[in-house]
C-alpha cells in the first residue's frame, strides 16, 4: 500500500451534506440534469469530494488535513467567500452581528436595516466578511454558488495545499494529475460500470482523470457521453447545437403555419390543447367525458360544462371564463372520483373503473386485461373501444399575447381530423426511419398498467397524433447534420420533447394552476384521464434545453460505451459505482419510454452501441439471483484493478439490512471495506415538510490480499474494540467542532467498522462466506455473519449513552428501558421515520417495542409520553401479556413515567413520590437511577419543539427535586 488516502481516515459528512443538499436543490440549475432524465443521479459535488478523498494521501496531522481537502473543494473560509455571489447587505449584516458591532454605519429603525451614508465601500466589505464568517455553514451557502461554478482556490490557497502535500499545483487539472502520479505512477483512470446520468465519469473527466463509464442501457450512455461531449465541449461546440436548434425549430415551425394545424385563420395561434377519456355510463348509455375535476384555471375562474346532447348520445363540453362561485364549486367534483365513474345525471351512481374496463381474475389469481390491446397501426382508440379520448378546450393565444380558453369548435375538429391525416400518410415511413416510435413496450412492474388502463401495447401509444406529428417533424431535421455532437444533442431535444408532451401530461399543476406536469414527474408511468398537450410554442423550453457552460473544456481520455457490468474487460485504479441496489426504480423499463425514440437513430451516430434495453440483464431485486449478479460483477471489477486500487461503492441509505448484506456481497467478491460514511441529501427543513432524511453511503473497500482465517472467539473482541475505536474517534469530533454526526451515523458507524474487521478475512471458522451468502436458510435463520454484523450494532447501541444520563445508571438499565430513552433521542433530534425506531430496537435486541410508539405512522414516529401511557402497560398482565410488554411492566422507567403522570395529574409532585416509593421495594437502593432519569426527562425533554412533553417535563422536574430531597435522614 503506496499510502493510506484520506476517505480512509475521515470524511466532512456536515459540510458535504450541506453542499450535496444545495446542489439538489438547484434543480434545473444543475449540471447535468439540463440534458434528460434519468433518476438518482449523484450530486457532482459528492463526487468530486469522493475523487479527492481517494487520491489524497493522509498524514499525521488529521486537523490539518481536513483543512487542506476544505480549500482545494473550497469549502474553507476563503474559498466560500470566493464562491459568494449574494451580498448580505445591510439587514443581512444586522442579523448576524452585534448592534455594538455595526453601530454608526448600519442603521435599524422600524424592524428595517439601511447604511448610514457615507459609508466606504472597504467599510462595507470589513463589515460583511465578519457578518458572513459568523453564519453557520448552511446559511453561508445561500449566499454562495456551488464550488464547480468557480475556478478552484486562489493563488494564496495553492500554496498552502501544495505546501502540505508537496505539489506544485495551480489548478484542480493539475493537482489530481499530480496525486495520481504518487498514488498510482500515473494519470489515474476512473471507472463506472454503473455510470447513469453520468456523474462520475463526467466529474472525473473535468477533473482531468482518464474515465470510463459504462451502463447497461443506452439511454444512461447517452446522458454519460453528452456530459462530457456537449457540456464538457466548450463555447463552439454549444453556439453550433444552438444554431442547429434554431434551424430546425424554423423548419417546424414553417411547416406546421403551412399546414395550419394551429392556426384559426384568425390570427390566434394555439398553445395548449386538454384532452379527456370517454365511457359510456352503463345506467344512461351516455359517452360520460372524465376528469378528476373540470376546474381549467383556478386563477382565472376557468371551467368546463358538461351539457347533456342526446343527438351525441354524450354530453357538450362548455368553457366558462369567469365562472361564478357556484360554477367553480361544481367543477371541482369531477366525472371520476374514487376510480370510479361518476354518473353527471345522478351522481349517486358510481362505477369503478375497473368493472367498466371489464377486468377480471383469471383461473390462476391473474388479472385478465378488460380492455382490447392497441394494435400497432392504432392511433386513436376505436369506435367500439370501452375509452374514447376526446379534445374538450383549447388555449389561444391572440396576437396581443392574450390566452383565451375556448370550447371546441367544428373548425378544430377539422384540424385534429387533418392532423391524423397527415400524420397517417407518414406513419409507416416515419416508423420506418425512427422519427416517430415502433418499439412495443415489454410488459413489467411498470409498465403493466399500460396495458391496463389504456390498452397501450407500443411506445407511440403515449402519444397523440398531434404530438407524434409535431414531434416526428423535429425527428426528421436530425439527418440533416453529420455531426455526432449536433445529431446527439438534437436527439436529446427529442427525449425533452417526449417527457414534456406526451399523453402523460397533467394539467393545471404549478403556482398558476395552468402550467404541464412532465411525464416524469415521479418514477413511475402514470395515465390521467385528463391530460394537456402543447402547442409548438410551449414546447420551446423542451427543445432549447440548457446545456450549461462550464468553467473547462474536458479534453480527457474517456470511453463512453453500453455494457452489462458482468463483462467489463477494462482496468482502473478507482472503481466508483452506484449500483441499482434496492431501489425501487425500474431503470430498464422507463427509459424504454426514451429508447423509442432513439433506437432508430444511436446505431447510426454510434455504431459500436447496442441499442436496446438488454432487460433480461439489468441488475435488480434483492433476491438470490440479485446477490448472485452483484457477486459476479464485483469480483470482476476486484479483478480489473491493481493491488494499490481502491472502489467506492454508493448507495442510497435505507435500513441497516440493506446495506449489512450490501456488505456481504462485496465481503464474498473479494473486497475489504475499509471505510463507510453517509452523506445527508437531505436537511432538517426537509424532515419538517414530511421527507424521508435520505443519506448516501459511500463505502470504500479494497481488493483482499492473501488468505486470512479467523476464530469466531477471537472475533468478537475484535469487533468490539474496533466499534469502540470508532465510535470514540467520531464522538470526539462531535466534541471538539459543531455536531457532525446523528444517530443513523454511529449506527452505520458501527457496522462500518464490524466489516472492517470482518471482510479483512477470507474464512470464518470454517465458513466460506460465498458459500454461507448462498446458503439456502431457513426463514429468520441469522447466518453467523448476520450474527456478527448484530453483535457490533448492539455493541454501538449500547456503547452510546444519552447525554444527561450517567453511565453508571444506564449500566443498571434493562434493554426496553435503553431503547424508550434513545428514542427520544432520536426525537429529540427530529428524526422520525419508522424505519429508525425498528433499526434501533434491533440494535437493543428488542422484538416488542411498537406498543410503546405514539404514533407509528411511517414518518410520524415518536414514543409515547408518561400522559400518554397513562396506567397502559403498568402491570404485567395489563394490555396482554407478552414478554415484551412484561419486561417494560416491570421496569423502574415505566414506574416512574407512571409517577410523573401522577404528579402531572393531581398537580402535586408528592402523588408521585408516593407511587414510587410504594411501588418500587428498591426505592432507595435505586435512589440514584431515579433522580437521574427523572432529571434527563426533565431537562432533556423541555426543549420547546416538543409541545407534547410540556407538561410532563415539568412535573419529572419537581419530582425529582422531591426526590433529592427525600434522603433518609428526612424518613
Ligand atoms: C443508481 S443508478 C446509477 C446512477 C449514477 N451513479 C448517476 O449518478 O447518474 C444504477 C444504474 O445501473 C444500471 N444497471 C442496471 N443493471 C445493470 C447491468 N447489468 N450492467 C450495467 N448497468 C446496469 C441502471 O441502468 C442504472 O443506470
Amino acid at each position: 500500500m503506496r499510502y493510506t488516502p484520506f476517505i480512509e481516515t475521515q470524511f466532512p459528512l456536515a459540510r458535504l451534506s450541506a453542499e450535496s443538499y444545495k446542489e439538489r436543490k438547484a434543480n434545473v440549475g444543475q449540471t447535468l440534469t439540463g440534458l434528460g432524465k434519468w433518476w438518482g443521479r449523484k450530486p457532482l459535488i459528492l463526487v468530486r469530494a469522493a475523487l479527492l478523498g481517494l487520491l489524497m494521501p493522509a498524514s499525521d496531522k488529521p486537523e490539518r488535513d481536513r483543512e487542506i481537502f476544505y480549500k482545494i473543494l473550497t469549502m474553507d473560509e476563503d474559498g466560500l467567500w470566493r464562491r459568494k455571489t449574494k451580498a448580505l447587505g445591510a439587514s443581512g449584516i444586522a442579523q448576524s452581528l452585534k448592534p455594538k458591532e455595526y453601530a454608526g454605519r448600519i442603521e435599524v429603525k422600524a424592524g428595517k436595516a439601511a447604511w448610514v451614508s457615507g459609508e466606504m465601500t472597504e467599510q462595507k466589505e470589513a463589515l460583511e466578511k465578519l457578518a458572513f464568517a459568523r453564519l453557520p455553514y448552511e446559511e453561508k451557502l445561500t449566499y454562495c454558488c456551488r464550488p464547480e461554478e468557480i475556478e478552484g482556490p486562489s493563488a494564496k490557497a495553492w500554496d498552502e495545499i501544495n505546501a502540505h502535500l508537496g505539489t506544485q499545483a495551480h489548478s484542480l487539472q493539475e493537482l489530481f494529475a499530480e496525486l495520481s502520479e504518487k498514488a498510482f505512477g500515473h494519470r489515474a483512470r476512473v471507472g463506472d460500470c454503473f455510470c447513469g446520468g453520468g456523474s462520475v465519469p463526467f466529474e472525473a473527466a473535468r477533473l482531468g482523470l482518464e474515465a470510463y463509464g459504462s451502463d447497461l442501457n443506452p439511454v444512461a450512455v447517452l446522458l454519460t457521453w453528452g456530459a462530457i461531449n456537449l457540456i464538457g465541449g466548450g463555447k463552439d461546440v454549444q453556439e453550433e447545437v444552438r444554431k442547429a436548434q434554431e434551424a430546425v425549430w424554423h423548419k417546424v415551425d414553417e411547416q406546421i403555419t403551412a399546414w395550419g394545424i394551429e392556426h384559426d385563420g384568425q390570427g390566434n395561434r394555439a398553445d395548449a390543447y386538454l384532452y379527456c377519456v370517454e365511457a359510456r355510463c352503463p345506467a344512461t348509455g351516455l359517452w360520460v367525458p372524465l376528469a378528476p375535476s373540470w376546474v381549467i384555471s383556478e386563477k382565472y375562474r376557468v371551467v368546463a360544462v358538461l351539457r347533456r346532447n342526446d343527438e351525441r348520445q354524450g354530453y357538450d363540453i362548455d368553457i366558462v371564463t369567469g365562472a361564478s362561485d357556484a360554477q367553480m364549486k361544481a367543477a371541482q367534483k369531477g366525472t371520476v372520483q374514487k376510480s370510479a365513474l361518476v354518473d353527471p345525471e345522478d351522481p349517486s351512481r358510481t362505477y369503478p373503473i375497473a368493472s367498466l374496463r371489464g377486468d377480471r381474475r383469471g383461473p390462476n389469481g391473474e388479472t385478465i386485461y378488460g380492455l382490447r390491446l392497441w394494435e400497432k397501426e392504432d392511433l386513436v382508440p376505436r369506435p367500439d373501444d370501452v375509452f374514447q379520448e376526446r379534445l374538450y378546450c383549447v388555449r389561444w393565444v391572440t396576437p396581443e399575447g392574450e390566452r383565451i380558453y375556448k370550447a371546441v369548435t367544428e373548425a378544430d375538429l377539422e384540424r385534429e381530423r387533418k392532423v391524423l391525416e397527415l400524420l397517417q400518410e407518414r406513419f409507416a415511413e416515419w416508423q420506418e426511419k425512427g422519427y416517430i416510435p415502433s418499439k412495443k413496450i415489454s410488459e413489467g412492474a411498470e409498465t403493466s398498467r399500460l396495458f391496463r388502463e389504456r390498452g397501450w401495447t407500443h411506445w407511440h401509444h403515449l402519444f397523440n397524433p398531434r404530438q407524434l406529428l409535431v414531434h416526428g417533424l423535429f425527428c426528421s431535421q436530425l439527418e440533416k447534420y453529420e455531426s455526432t455532437s449536433i445529431r446527439s444533442a438534437l436527439l436529446f431535444g427529442i427525449g425533452k420533447l417526449a417527457n414534456w408532451n406526451s399523453k402523460l401530461i397533467q394539467y393545471g399543476v404549478g403556482g398558476s394552476g395552468t402550467s404541464f406536469s412532465q411525464t416524469f414527474s415521479n418514477q413511475a408511468l402514470n395515465t390521467f384521464f385528463n391530460y394537456g398537450s402543447k402547442g409548438l410554442k410551449l414546447l420551446y423550453e423542451s427543445w432549447f434545453y440548457n446545456i450549461l457552460e462550464i468553467n473547462e473544456i474536458i479534453k480527457s481520455n474517456t470511453t463512453i460505451l453500453p455494457q452489462d457490468a458482468h463483462n467489463i474487460a477494462i482496468y482502473a485504479d478507482l472503481w466508483i459505482t452506484d449500483p441499482p441496489y434496492a431501489d425501487a426504480v425500474n431503470y430498464h423499463e422507463l427509459a424504454d419510454f426514451f429508447l423509442a425514440w432513439y433506437e432508430k437513430h444511436l446505431p447510426k451516430l454510434f455504431p459500436d452501441w447496442y441499442a436496446d434495453s438488454r432487460a433480461a440483464l439489468a441488475v435488480r431485486g434483492a433476491d438470490e439471483d440479485f446477490k448472485k449478479s452483484m457477486v459476479d460483477i464485483y469480483s470482476n471489477l476486484a479483478r480489473h484493478m491493481s493491488d494499490d486500487g481502491l472502489q467506492l461503492v454508493m448507495f442510497t441509505h435505507q435500513d441497516a439490512g440493506v446495506w449489512a448484506d450490501l456488505g456481504m456481497i462485496l465481503w464474498a467478491a473479494g473486497l475489504q471495506v475499509t471505510a463507510a460514511w453517509t452523506i445527508g441529501t437531505e436537511t432538517s427543513s426537509g424532515l419538517k415538510e414530511g421527507n424521508y432524511v435520505q443519506g448516501t453511503v459511500c463505502m470504500v473497500l479494497r481488493k483482499r490480499l492473501g488468505e486470512r482465517r479467523a476464530w469466531l472467539d477471537e472475533l468478537y473482541p475484535q469487533v468490539e474494540d474496533e466499534v469502540k475505536r470508532q465510535l470514540d474517534s467520531m464522538k470526539t469530533i462531535d466534541d471538539n467542532l459543531q455536531p457532525q454526526f446523528g444517530d443513523t451515523d454511529y449506527q452505520l458507524a458501527a457496522y462500518a467498522a464490524a466489516l472492517r474487521v470482518l471482510t479483512g478475512f477470507s474464512s470464518i471458522e470454517d465458513m466460506d462466506i460465498r458459500h454461507e451468502l448462498f446458503r439456502a436458510r431457513k426463514k429468520n435463520e441469522e447466518s453467523e455473519f448476520e450474527k456478527i454484523i448484530d453483535r457490533a450494532v448492539s455493541i454501538a447501541t449500547n456503547y452510546r449513552v444519552p447525554q444527561g444520563i450517567s453511565p453508571y445508571t444506564w449500566r443498571n438499565l434493562e434493554a426496553i428501558e435503553r431503547l424508550y430513552l434513545s428514542g427520544l433521542e432520536l426525537e429529540r433530534h427530529g428524526e422520525a421515520r419508522q424505519g429508525a425506531y425498528q433499526e434501533l430496537a434491533r440494535g437493543f435486541g428488542v422484538a416488542e417495542y411498537k406498543f410503546m410508539l405514539a404514533d407509528s405512522e411511517a414518518n410520524h414516529a415518536r414514543f409515547r409520553t408518561p400522559n400518554e401511557f397513562k396506567r397502559m402497560y403498568l402491570s404485567a398482565t395489563q394490555n396482554g401479556n407478552d414478554r415484551g410488554t412484561a419486561s417494560f411492566a416491570a421496569s423502574l422507567l415505566r414506574q416512574i413515567l407512571f409517577a410523573i403522570h401522577e404528579a402531572a395529574r393531581t398537580e402535586n409532585p408528592k402523588e408521585g413520590l408516593n407511587y414510587l416509593k410504594a411501588e418500587r421495594p428498591d426505592y432507595w437502593t435505586r435512589r440514584e437511577d431515579i433522580i437521574n432519569l427523572l432529571e434527563y426527562l426533565a431537562a432533556g425533554r423541555s426543549l420547546s419543539s416538543l409541545v407534547h412533553w410540556k407538561h410532563d417535563a415539568e412535573a419529572a422536574g419537581l419530582l425529582a427535586g422531591l426526590v433529592r430531597n427525600d434522603y433518609v435522614g428526612s424518613r
